[in-house]
């Protein structure tokens, strides 16, 4: 498993994927799998799920230390950005409007970009409203779409099968 995710990197020399599937198929394993293969190459990875992600640029609002253009362009510049789980969080206008900016940033700079969801992209796009369209499609056009199968390790692993 590990061998076919360190792989992906050299075969395609940029790492945007979507990974999506049923619930609980090793999504989250396999992001951590590319991120981990990425740092033992010292790149840079940030990797995180939606909530604490704008949290992070939340915070600066009242903080004078770090400006939120700070955060997003650790979001912007990082070799290798991971969304975990798209799709999960409570979406007001300004996360829409921001997870948009998170995403077109990405695209704009030619950035790696690897998202997991439970979700198909057509709820994506509902979901995320007036935002939706321009999110799913700067996803269409920067990620290859991978649809795991395979047992619920977490059934598997307390019943023995799943
Ligand atoms: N190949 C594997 N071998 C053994 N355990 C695995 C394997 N892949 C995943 N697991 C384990 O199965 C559990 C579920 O995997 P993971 O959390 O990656 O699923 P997920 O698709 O992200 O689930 P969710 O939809 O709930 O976020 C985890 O405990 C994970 O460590
Ligand atoms: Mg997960």
């Amino acid at each position: 498993m590990r061998w076919r995710i360190a792989s992906i990197p050299r075969a395609t020399a940029r790492w945007d994927l979507s990974l999506c599937c049923s619930l609980h198929k090793a999504k989250t394993h396999l992001a951590a799998a590319i991120a981990i293969s990425l740092l033992e190459k010292k790149k840079s990875v940030v990797f995180g799920t939606v909530t604490p992600f704008l949290g992070q640029i939340r915070k600066t609002f009242d903080d004078d230390r770090e400006h939120e253009w700070d955060v997003m362009r650790r979001f912007s510049w990082c070799d290798l950005l991971i969304i975990d789980d798209l799709g999960k969080e409570k979406v007001s206008d300004w996360v829409q409007q921001t997870v948009y900016e998170i995403i077109n940033n990405r695209y704009v700079n030619n950035k790696s970009l690897v998202i997991t969801t439970n979700m198909s992209l057509g709820d994506i796009r509902e979901r995320y409203q007036e935002h939706g369209d321009a999110i799913v499609s700067r996803i269409l056009e920067m990620c290859r779409g991978v649809r795991l199968d395979g047992p619920d390790w977490r059934k598997k692993r307390v019943l023995g099968n799943a």
